[in-house]
């Protein structure tokens, strides 16, 4: 086994996070075992066959795997996890995603840009007043909660109960994975706590029927209405949606920081000209890719070139390495933001492609925006900081910045 593999698997086994070094630890793992396999467990890294493999419908995502302990303590939780969209067969699931799909479009999303900039703007308040904040808990996590909040309707008094419970149903998700006593584990949300945020849900969605809004509860109370997708099928989605915008985002505003912090070069053209905030945040994730695994499972026995795949094997398509890949991107470590902005695979590739990616580069370009002239910088190095350990989230758990003071406040401009 080569060193590269034996490092992977001490990663893997061990929970080891990637930390700093995630970049080049995927660079030399895409590198030098492109396609990696442990008995019935496959790990992808090469681009082409990541990419390929993504649009393949013999490898359809699977529903995550619970201990019996959630079985027997929460099995709604187990029923939802197992009949969202992206686990559900493949007609079934482009039905689903077609739904979402009007709800995602730039005409709406356009309409949501002011809202961003007024969050956005509320949430530096005091940090820009105190020049210096944990960039992880007052803004990369409160930032896409509220946005996803805006985004579906959910009216601003009941956003910290949404957000608490969603991160309960996070932390339920990844209990199977990290040990209880972990800083990480947090507190799983509970059978009576999930029937209470579904029935909140249903509420939301019956009071969108009786008075129609623009927002995404709305579109899918309409979309019920229409016959296009059931009850239960509208919850779910809501509660999907609740989740998949959050720890996504976090990870990718903390990695676009960490970046930055690397090439001061770009930080001074970001400040000139905060227009080229998306191309920054495009490089910045493709190097520093915030959801670094997708995963699935092989549907029947078939072979995609020489390799031979088993019905029920675990495939695990490692976008943060494929995004490294040379054969594809031209010194692929460097951050050169002039790179053409196609073929990153951040946001997935092909059926799964993400639902949100326009959202969530429209949320990174207003924060950018917003503190273009006075951009924070990590007050400790990165390398230093506790990195996140799940493995799916190569991005510091904690990342204290100091913004760069304020041009009425500097002599010196
Ligand atoms: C920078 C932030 C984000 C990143 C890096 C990200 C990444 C991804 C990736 C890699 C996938 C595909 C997973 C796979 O193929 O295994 C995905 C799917 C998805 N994402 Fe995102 N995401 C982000 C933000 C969001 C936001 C803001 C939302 C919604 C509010 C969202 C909703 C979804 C949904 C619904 C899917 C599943 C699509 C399907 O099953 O067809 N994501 N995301």
């Amino acid at each position: 086994m080569s060193e590269i593999v034996q490092r992977l698997w001490r990663h893997f086994a061990r929970l080891e996070p990637f930390g700093m070094q995630a970049p080049d630890f995927f660079a030399e793992l895409v590198e030098q075992a492109p396609v990696v396999r442990f008995d019935g467990m496959w790990v992808i890294s090469g681009y082409e066959l990541v990419t390929r493999l993504c649009t393949h419908p013999g490898f359809p995502m699977a529903a995550p795997v619970f201990t019996d302990v959630v079985h027997r303590d929460n099995p709604q939780f187990v029923r939802f996890f197992g009949s969202t969209m992206s686990v559900r067969a493949a007609e079934e699931h482009t039905r689903l995603r077609s739904v979402l799909t009007g709800a995602f479009s730039g005409r709406r999303l356009a309409g949501l840009r002011d809202r961003i900039d007024d969050v956005v703007a509320d949430l530096l308040a005091e940090p820009l007043r105190r020049g210096e904040a944990e960039f992880v808990s007052e803004l990369a996590t409160p930032l896409p909660a509220a946005v996803t909040a805006v985004l579906l309707g959910v009216p601003p008094a009941d956003r910290d109960f949404v957000t608490a419970r969603a991160t309960g149903m996070m932390s339920q998700l990844a209990a199977g994975f990290l040990t209880e006593s972990h800083p990480e584990a947090g507190t799983p949300i509970t059978a009576a706590e999930f029937a209470e945020l579904r029935d909140y849900v249903a509420g939301l969605l019956a009071r969108r029927r009786a008075e129609p809004a623009e927002d995404l509860i709305g579109h899918l109370a309409q979309a019920q209405e229409a016959g296009k997708l059931t009850a239960d099928e509208a919850v779910d989605m809501v509660l999907l949606l609740f989740m998949t915008g959050l720890d996504t985002v976090t990870a990718a505003l903390a990695n676009t920081l960490v970046v930055l912090s690397e090439q001061p070069d770009v930080a001074a053209a970001l400040a000139a000209d905060p227009g080229c905030g998306d191309r920054v945040f495009a490089e910045a994730i493709r190097l520093r890719t915030p959801v670094a695994f997708g995963s699935r499972q092989v549907a029947h026995d078939l072979s995609v070139g020489k390799l031979d795949f088993k019905a029920g094997d675990t495939v695990i398509l490692a976008f943060a390495a494929a995004n490294l890949d040379p054969r594809k991107f031209d010194a692929p470590l460097e951050f050169r933001w002039d790179r053409p902005m196609t073929g990153n695979v951040a946001f997935g590739h092909g059926s799964y492609y993400c639902l949100g990616s326009a959202l969530a580069a429209m949320t990174a370009q207003s924060l950018l925006t917003a503190v273009h002239d006075r951009l924070p910088t990590p007050s400790r190095p990165p390398a230093e900081l506790p990195w996140r350990a799940s493995l799916a989230f190569p991005t510091p758990r904690v990342l204290p910045v100091t913004f760069a003071p304020a041009l009425a406040d500097s002599g010196a401009r």
